[in-house]
Parts: C-alpha cells; sequence; structure tokens
C-alpha cells in the first residue's frame, strides 16, 4: 500500500509514526512534510491545496489511500477533486466531501445541522451585514459574556467573546460591516455562552458505521492558568479524567449517533475523521464545534494510545467496513507539551536550530513547524515547533516525563506552558 499524508503539522507527523508501524504500509509520502516526517518517510514539496499537484504525484508514485490532516483542502473540495477525475477516482480519500466539510467550513452550516438533529448545543443567531440592527437587538436579550462567531475559516481566530454589551456590539460591526475577518465574517453567529470545562471527542466513520477514538483535552491558551491569546493548542492530555463511562454513554447517544445518522440523513459524504469539541455543562455534554479533521495537538495524544494497525483502519474507513474492526486502546495516559516560538501566537522568528532532539528518553518528539536543512540541522520554521508526547500509568507522570526531556531540548526563544493539566 502506498500513502500519501497532505500537511505539515505535528498531527501529520504523528499520522506517519503510526503508519510506517503497519506492515501494510509500504511507500509513504508526505506532502509537504517536516524534518520529522523527513525521517520516516518521503517528503514531497507541493501545497495541500494544489490539487493538480498532488494529482500528478499520485498517479506518479502510485498512491492508494490519501490521508488529509488539515481543513483548508477538504473545504475546498480535494475529496470532490478525485472523484470527479477518472484517472484518480479510485485512489481512497480520508476525508469528508465538500457539502460535508461545511460543517467546519460554515459555522451557521454546522449550527443547522445541530438544531436539524436536535444535538444539544448553544442557542443562537446569525446576521449579515442587512442585518446588524438586528444583530444588536439580539446581543441586548443576551447574558454576558457575549460570543460572537465568524462564520466561515478564520485560522482558529474568528471567535471573540466580550463582557461589556457595548464592546460586543462593536466587534460585530467591525466583523459584518469593517469585514474585519474578510469573506469569512460575511456572516457572523453570535450564541449563548456556554459555561463548563471542554474537551473532544473523536469519531471515524466510512458513512455508515462509527467508532470513537479515546477522548482528549487541549490547552488552546499561550498562557499559564489558561490566560492570554488563543493559539493552535500548547498541550494536550488523553483520556479526559472527568469523561466517566457515564458521561461517555451520554456523548455517543445524544451526540455521536445523531451525528452520523445526521450525515446519512442529509446527504453529506463522509469519510474520515469527525473531531467534536465539547463542553460539560453541569452534566451534560454540549457541542461548540464540529471540525472535519483530527485536531493538533490532540493528535499527538490519541493516536499513540490506539494499538489497532492504522492502516487496516484507514483501508475499513475508505471500503464502508469500519463494523468490522474491534478499536483497541492503551490504557495508560498520554500527554503532549507544545513547544513554541517566542512571540507565538503573534509575530516570531524562524530559522533557529533547534538542538537535543536526540537526547530525548523516554518520549516521543513529534516535529511540527520544523525542518532539516541540507547541512542536517534542524530549524523552526512555525510558531508550534515540537509536540513532546509522553506515556505514563497517570496523566501527571505522563506530564513529569515530558517536561524532564523538554529540558534537555533548547532553540532561541523557545516557550512553552508550564501547567498542561493544572484543571484537571
Ligand atoms: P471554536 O473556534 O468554535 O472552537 O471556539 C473557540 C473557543 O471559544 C472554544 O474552544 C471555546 O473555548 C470558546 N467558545 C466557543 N463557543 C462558546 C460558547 N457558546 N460558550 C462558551 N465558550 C465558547
Ligand atoms: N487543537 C484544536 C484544533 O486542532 O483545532
Amino acid at each position: 500500500m502506498n500513502i500519501l499524508i497532505l500537511g505539515s503539522g505535528g498531527r501529520e507527523h504523528t499520522f506517519a509514526w503510526k503508519i510506517v508501524q503497519s506492515p501494510k504500509c509500504e511507500h509513504l509520502f508526505v506532502a509537504p512534510g517536516n524534518s520529522g516526517t523527513a525521517e520516516i518517510a518521503t517528503n514531497v514539496n507541493i501545497g495541500v491545496t494544489d490539487f493538480e499537484a498532488i494529482k500528478e504525484l499520485v498517479l506518479d508514485k502510485n498512491i492508494d489511500i490519501v490521508v488529509v490532516g488539515p481543513e483548508d483542502p477538504l473545504v475546498q473540495g480535494v475529496h470532490d477533486y478525485f472523484l470527479n477525475d477518472e484517472a484518480i477516482k479510485h485512489v481512497s480519500v480520508i476525508g469528508p466531501q465538500k457539502v460535508a466539510a461545511e460543517l467546519e467550513g460554515s459555522k451557521e452550516f454546522a449550527k443547522e445541522f445541530l438544531y436539524r438533529h436536535n444535538i444539544p448545543t448553544a442557542a443562537y443567531e446569525s446576521f449579515t451585514k442587512e442585518t446588524v440592527e438586528k444583530g444588536y437587538v439580539f446581543l441586548e436579550t443576551l447574558n454576558p459574556p457575549y460570543v460572537l462567531k465568524a462564520d466561515g475559516l478564520a485560522a482558529g481566530k474568528g471567535v471573540v467573546i466580550l463582557n461589556d454589551l457595548d464592546e460586543a456590539k462593536a466587534e460585530l460591526k467591525s466583523m459584518l460591516v469593517d469585514a474585519k475577518f474578510g469573506a469569512a465574517s460575511t456572516k457572523v453567529v453570535i450564541e449563548e455562552f456556554l459555561d463548563g470545562i471542554e474537551l473532544s471527542c473523536f469519531v471515524l466513520t466510512d458513512g455508515e458505521n462509527y467508532k470513537i477514538l479515546p477522548t482528549a483535552k487541549d490547552y488552546k491558551r499561550i498562557g499559564e492558568g489558561d490566560t492570554g491569546l488563543n493559539t493552535g493548542g500548547m498541550g494536550a492530555v488523553s483520556p479526559v479524567p472527568f469523561a466517566t463511562e457515564e458521561f461517555l454513554a451520554k456523548i455517543e447517544e445524544r451526540i455521536v449517533k445523531p451525528t452520523v445518522n445526521g450525515f446519512k440523513k442529509d446527504n453529506l459524504p463522509y469519510v474520515g475523521f469527525v473531531f467534536i469539541g465539547l463542553i460539560k455543562v453541569g452534566d451534560d455534554p454540549k457541542v461548540i464545534e464540529y471540525n472535519v479533521r483530527m485536531g493538533d495537538p490532540e493528535t499527538e495524544v490519541v493516536l499513540p494510545r490506539l494499538k489497532n494497525d492504522f492502516v487496516e483502519i484507514l483501508q475499513a474507513m475508505s471500503n464502508g467496513t469500519l463494523d468490522k474492526i474491534n478499536i483497541e486502546i492503551d490504557e495508560r495516559a498520554a500527554t503532549t507539551i507544545m513547544l513554541v516560538s517566542g512571540g507565538y501566537p503573534e509575530a516570531y522568528e524562524k530559522g533557529k536550530e533547534i538542538v537535543g532532539v536526540e537526547a530525548i528518553e523516554g518520549s516521543i518528539p513529534f516535529h511540527a513547524g520544523a525542518q532539516i536543512q541540507e547541512d542536517g540541522k534542524i530549524v523552526t520554521s512555525g510558531g508550534r515547533v515540537m509536540a513532546i508526547t509522553s506515556y505514563g500509568e497517570t496523566y501527571q507522570e505522563a506530564i513529569k516525563k515530558s517536561y524532564q526531556n523538554i529540558e534537555k531540548l533548547h532553540f532561541d526563544k523557545m516557550n512553552y506552558r508550564k501547567d498542561i493539566g493544572f484543571d484537571l
């Protein structure tokens, strides 16, 4: 089996790490990949939305399965591109088709889906430039804090939560009238604020059957104690200690089943990963968002706990035989700590040499924004640089191991959160 992974982050390095463990994998390619994937697979310098170049590569290398890491190619219809081309329609693409990817591509589409299928979520209304005055009136009916969401993809920055009514109105105007997030804020969803603790649930589906992967919790804010700006994620823990069996059963019955049934009822062709962002309000789970891909850095703790042959799972997803797979999970906890470039998520410098990776013992370094130079040096190339994953009998033990290994690593202005798991 020849496999191609699209993407270049810690998530994609983790996919690659798991795929090369399968005897079914002959050749693995990653486009564009990073220094971590370069060690175990062949990197090809092609962008994830350059569909023509991807097609050429797939034909040239006889690729059987394409695993799509990030949301952009899915929202732009990479799966449909394959299906509509005689030369590559036989290739298995892991990721939903364009209409289904709208679950992440449009917040309003996701809210309408949730409401239509009676899946618990925050109350909402959506507004455009033409109805901005109605938006102000709607805000007045809500209690603070006010949750405003740009409808489209805004690189994780499109959600604004404000305590002050006047500020919320000004923000709504800036999104709708002044196009603060460009086309992404042509529409804005205003939501009821849900107060609780967040966790994520990951589901595999072949469109008919589903399997649930371990839960994970990520730490989105840059600062300790969950303060400061939002990031892509600064660390993650799996399993989530407060997700008891009873709570997980509620997630499956009230959320996972109606979600997968909803795909069928609404004709949303879905072969891929469903990332359900949840919040525990009292004892009940509610959906905050859908993502049509795996999470990053959640993948760095979820996949290491999966004991199955991952290629077998990918095949079952594309053949519609996921019901035949028995998911086996490592009982140990897994945690990851993300090392980031100083300044991230705002401006930061790149090209800093990363030293000490080979000294790591008992943890797995998943490379993210890191590239290998011709002279063999590994240098930073992004905000999130490397995720240090460890196993432990408890999450505390796993976290300790990651922090011990981080002591051995260094790059100029390296930053990371020292309190991952503090709230559990
Ligand atoms: P999203 O991009 O939809 O994941 O939202 C970003 C973050 O905003 C989430 O991870 C939550 O922390 C927060 N958030 C989103 N919607 C709500 C809501 N209705 N109530 C409370 N917090 C929310
Ligand atoms: N860690 C959150 C995400 O992948 O969107």
